[in-house]
């Protein structure tokens, strides 16, 4: 499914139908795209939603950050700066936020494909050609994945 937003209030409503069907016990996602196209405007949002507490994370440790919400825990990793050595040591930690219960995020994905869990729901996020205020939002998953989400997603993105 793949969803143009023509400004930042267009992704906020994004984020808001994504936010509404998350499952009670989380969901495994992976980022990937553009640099500066939306990946932590779109993450901020559904944080907004779901009214995290408080961030828990030093705001110094980049790789990863961790909110507490009522409904489970977040972690929010950003790989960007994550170099060889840096991945390794996260691996585990990786695959532990993948299995059901959080709610992960991991941005910049494509710096640890091999190493990511293949049953993310995935969105990719793109500039349009012509019009900078404008971002494609992709989302897919493998086949067997994620498929209640998508289906429950697609109906609020209708609404
Ligand atoms: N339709 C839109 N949706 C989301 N962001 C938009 C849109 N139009 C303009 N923007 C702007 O684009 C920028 C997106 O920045 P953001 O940090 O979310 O991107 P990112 O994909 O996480 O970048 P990075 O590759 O550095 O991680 C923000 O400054 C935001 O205001
Ligand atoms: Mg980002």
């Amino acid at each position: 499914m793949k969803i143009k937003t023509s400004s930042l209030e267009d992704t906020k409503k994004l984020a808001y139908a994504f936010y509404s069907a998350i499952p009670d016990d989380g969901l495994f996602v992976t980022l990937t795209g553009d640099i500066g196209a939306g990946k932590t405007q779109f993450i901020r949002y559904v944080l907004e939603f779901l009214k995290v507490d408080k961030k828990v994370t030093s705001p110094s440790f980049v790789i990863l950050n961790e909110y507490k919400t009522s409904k489970f825990p977040v972690y929010h990793f950003d790989l960007y700066r994550l170099e060889e050595k840096g991945l390794k040591s996260i691996i585990s930690e990786l695959r532990e936020y993948s299995k059901t219960g959080y709610l992960t995020f991991i941005e910049w994905a494509e710096f640890a494909l091999d190493e990511i869990p293949s049953n993310s729901l995935k969105i990719n996020v793109e500039y349009d050609e012509n019009d900078v205020d404008i971002r494609w939002f992709e989302f897919s998953s493998d086949k067997n994945s994620n498929k209640d989400f998508l289906d429950k997603f697609e109906k609020e993105v209708q609404k």
